[in-house]
């Protein structure tokens, strides 16, 4: 135990795993980048100056903005009194400046379908859809619910909506019937935009009779409308269901895009996951769409000729910022593809990358886990040299995935960003800028220009460097929350109550030596081994860093001893065979990286892990299973099979 330890008071977190590693930017990509090193003193000199100037050279206004920003914690305000449109930004402008013909996404269906749009195609078909929902009797200010699979009527309608300043609450189509009307009734949406269901590992997934079981509970929804993506047909409520064929493509092809408030709420999108009630995170115009747009041309270096692929679903927020409004502010060219990774095979994405000569992949870390489970034939067989810039979202990415992925999939040459946000940042906060930092493997690295994060103890206080604690934010930034839409209490409590005048993230971090950041998870999964705090991702990055582990999620179990043991659950890559000596080479191997208070009381090794639908490990879960307890609520698992199927194993649990 560490004197600190004994004497009370520990580390808030523990710094164990030390990686060592660094990859400086490349020259050449230095010599053509978006940004320079110079920008982090302009920006950080003035902040507010800093957005001021962003806002007006990067959004096109109706009315320009008085004051910059209005801060009242936890109220923010930007751009006071400016407006604009949000859909004009996106599309319009681009069409006005002659790119009508530049491809805005390619997109590619599951079963091999494809459509190309351009930003032509895009005013024309947004200006129709707008004009739909107000044949519909949507009017500004009315909430839009969105259901659908990634189909381009996705982006379509959000558009759409943004067009007519109606906020949109999109629910991504793998949730439930219950999960939408709670959405619906929560924000009193007057509109559902759905459709007959999406292609899925080969399989049509029907998504109308989980709309249609909402409505039932959702008295508020006056109109549905139904792309129809099989041809198949669906059963239809008389005056109430409108096939998008009908509504939409009877309307003009000219809507004139309604000038808002800079504060006007874009969209809702509910948090799921963890924790019990979703929270509606209410983001607004100018601020989100500032936010989105400079940091996807930053942080992803975005250049006219680049072809961009974020391969996250629209359904959360990084498709929001990263496929839909970023982007599309920016003028890029991006690919939406429907379906699974390993439909038909696992190759899928490669395909892609060498067909429409991807240079720009956003995955989050459990994707890139799960190909590196499947070894290197599947990129090698294919030419992925198009790629220049690698991204990485969602979690703490182990330095062994974040090495495959720069070595196998990037060819060992392109800079890999591991990018860090929230639903809630609306925008990348902690990144590299890939022509500047020099990164290392498994670190977020730097907030990005304009924002101040620092990593503090149980009473707020910054930790010196080398240490660990809680992620804060010290500063307002353009596309934060606005609040939890009906609720501004549980805002001010969820986000600013924990440490006075900061925002808190909920998330462990730890920053090195040299001030570099690494995110150690959500602080609910800090395990206190013998009064160490010890993350659960320092552990998982060591067993993955073993060459026989694919991926591994580590608990804490009420040990008598030593207050929490350490539970581990690991998934083997394809190939190799659980077995006794294994599980005691891979405890070997924790102690060895990390140190021996790391070492795991208990391995199992499992098929497959409970995770949210957004790619998440749900802990929680793991934990009820570890100390044999009922299992809580699981309504956001994505596979119900899986907890059985590691249940049924847990016997198997092997103690050291
Ligand atoms: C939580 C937010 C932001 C889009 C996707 C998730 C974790 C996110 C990283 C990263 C370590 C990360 C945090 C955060 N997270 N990115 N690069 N390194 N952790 O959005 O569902 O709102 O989840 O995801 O724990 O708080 P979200």
């Amino acid at each position: 135990m560490s004197v600190e330890s004994q004497a009370g008071r520990g580390p808030e977190i523990e710094n164990l795993l030390a990686e060592k590693r660094t990859f400086p930017p490349d020259p050449a990509f230095t010599a053509r980048a978006n940004v320079t090193a110079a920008i982090y003193d302009e920006a950080n000199a003035d902040y507010v100056g800093f957005w001021e100037r962003q806002a007006k050279e990067r959004l096109s206004w109706y009315t320009p903005f008085g004051e910059t920003l209005q801060w009242d914690l936890p109220d923010a305000k930007w751009f006071v009194g400016g407006e604009l449109n949000v859909a004009y930004n996106c599309v319009d402008r681009h069409v006005e400046r002659g790119l009508g013909d530049r491809v805005a996404y390619h997109w590619i269906g599951e079963p091999g379908d494809t459509r190309t749009l351009t930003y032509a195609d895009l005013l024309r078909e947004v200006s129709k859809a707008a004009n739909a929902l107000l044949e519909l009797g949507v009017r500004t200010g009315d909430r839009v619910a969105i259901y659908l699979p990634m189909i381009p009527e996705l982006p379509i309608a959000m558009l759409a909506c943004a067009r007519i300043g109606a906020p949109h609450t999109v629910v991504f189509g793998g949730f439930s019937a219950e999960a939408l009307s709670g959405r619906i009734n929560d924000c009193g949406a007057k509109v559902l935009i759905t459709a007959d269901g999406g292609w899925r590992r080969g399989k049509k997934v029907g998504l109308k009779h989980h709309a249609d079981e909402a409505c039932t509970d959702a008295p508020t929804i006056e109109h549905v409308i139904v792309v129809d993506r099989f041809g198949d047909g669906v059963h239809m409520v008389p005056r109430r269901d409108h096939w998008w064929h009908d509504i939409v493509d009877r309307q003009s092809e000219s809507c004139p895009p309604v000038p808002v408030d800079a504060e006007h709420m874009l969209y809702l999108l509910y948090t799921s996951g963890t924790t019990a009630k979703p929270k509606g995170i209410l983001h607004t115009s100018a601020g989100y769409l500032l936010g989105s747009a400079f940091t996807h041309w930053a942080v992803f270096d975005i250049k006219p000729d680049d072809v961009y692929w974020c391969a996250a679903d629209i359904g959360w927020v990084t498709g929001h910022s990263y496929i839909v409004y970023g982007p599309l502010a920016n003028a890029s060219t991006g690919i939406i593809y429907e379906g699974a990774p390993d439909t038909p095979e696992w190759d899928r994405w490669w395909q892609i990358v060498e067909d429409y000569k991807v240079t720009i992949l956003y995955t989050a870390p459990t994707a890139i886990r799960a190909f590196m489970k499947q070894g290197e034939t599947h990129p090698a067989g294919h030419d992925l040299s198009s790629l220049r810039l690698l991204g990485s979202v969602g979690e703490p990415i182990n330095p062994e995935a974040w090495r495959w992925y720069r070595e196998v999939i990037g060819g060992d040459r392109v800079p890999v960003v591991d990018t860090w946000w929230q639903t809630e940042t609306g925008m990348i906060l902690i990144s590299p800028l890939p022509g500047v930092t020099t990164t290392k493997p498994g670190s977020a690295t730097f907030p990005m220009p304009g924002i101040e994060a620092d990593v503090v103890d149980a009473d707020g206080r910054s930790v010196p460097l080398g240490g660990g604690g809680y992620l804060v934010l010290k500063r307002p930034w353009p596309a934060m929350l606005r609040g939890i839409y009906g609720d501004p209490e549980r805002y001010r409590q969820t986000y600013w109550s924990r440490f006075p005048g900061m925002y808190f993230a909920g998330d462990g971090a730890k920053r090195d030596e040299e001030g570099y950041l690494w995110l150690l998870g959500r602080v609910d999964d800090v395990m206190n081994v013998a009064g160490h705090r010890i993350s659960t991702t320092e552990v998982e990055s060591a067993l993955v860093d073993h060459r026989s582990v694919a991926e591994a999620a580590v608990v804490g179990k009420t040990d008598a001893i030593s207050g929490q043991a350490i539970f581990a659950f690991v998934i083997l890559k394809a190939g190799q065979q659980p077995s006794d000596a294994l599980g005691v080479q891979l405890r070997e191997h924790v102690a060895y990286v990390i140190g021996p208070i790391a070492r795991p009381k208990y391995l199992m090794f499992v098929p497959d892990l409970p995770k949210t639908r957004s790619g998440k490990i749900m802990r929680r879960l793991l934990r009820d299973i570890a100390e044999g307890r009922a299992l809580g609520d699981v309504t956001t698992l994505a596979d119900a099979n899986v907890v059985d199927t590691i249940r049924s194993n847990t016997g198997q649990a092997e103690e050291e």
